[in-house]
């Protein structure tokens, strides 16, 4: 079973939402789909939809004086079963560090969701060696968490440009992590087209889909063609 996560970032309203679901209705499809809407639109989706609910990020306390932030124990009260942690834009945009991003990581583990820690080189022209290096720095200090998490491999320069790497680039990240520790899941984000999941869903759990998820038609093509992987 693969792993499918749309991650809507900033994007759509409630009648947009509304709409969204009545075209939505993939086919024989046994992947686990997992819809981020903003946190606004979160407890709609639980009402409107049997999918699994993710959040896109989430603070690292309980509650208490911290205008404006959201709460993983508030997210499992709505019914939440995944966080995204560390996208780049949240590192980028909102300097989120490694150590912000692991303590948010630990309290999504203690309300029980499953965390969706994402990494990925910044630069598409790096070395291999260069890379890895990168990659090492962001996930060594999770190391101990990563057999609890979902890892998303979204190489910055492959988000939102229509570039993406090659099968090859993500099977060798994908077995450079299964040699530090084996997470629950490890899916390829950054770009994913109708045209290219399969070829990233071959040689990894599964997929994080940004752009491609917003329109549901688009989206359910690509829940509809992983399974043709499976039937080959
Ligand atoms: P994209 O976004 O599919 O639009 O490249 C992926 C992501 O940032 O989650």
């Amino acid at each position: 079973m693969k792993l499918i996560i749309a991650n809507w970032k900033m994007n759509k309203l409630e009648a947009e939402i509304k709409e969204y679901f009545s075209a939505f209705k993939p086919r024989n499809c046994n992947s686990e789909i997992v819809f981020c809407p903003p946190f606004t639109y979160l407890y709609l989706l639980s009402q409107l939809t049997p999918y699994k609910l993710g959040a896109q990020n989430c603070f690292y306390e309980d509650s208490g004086a911290f205008t404006g932030e959201i709460s993983p124990k508030m997210l499992k009260d709505l019914g939440v079963s995944y966080v995204i942690v560390g996208h780049s834009e949240r590192r980028n945009l909102f300097k989120e560090s490694n150590s912000v991003i692991k303590r948010k990581v630990l309290k999504v583990l203690e309300h029980d969701m499953i965390p969706i820690i994402c990494f990925g080189e910044s630069v598409r022209t790096v070395t291999r060696e260069n890379r890895l290096k990168e990659i090492r720095a962001q996930v060594r200090g999770f190391k101990s968490l990563i057999k609890r998490s979902v890892l998303a491999y979204e190489p910055v320069w492959a988000i939102g440009s229509g570039i993406s790497p090659t099968q090859d680039d993500v099977l060798e990240v994908t077995r450079y992590i299964l040699e530090i520790e084996k997470p629950l899941a490890l899916v390829y984000g950054g770009s994913v087209s109708e045209n290219n999941c399969k070829e990233f869903a071959e040689v990894t759990d599964g997929l994080l889909v940004g752009g491609a998820s917003l329109n549901p038609l688009n989206f359910q093509r690509i829940c509809e063609k992983i399974e043709e992987i499976r039937a080959v």
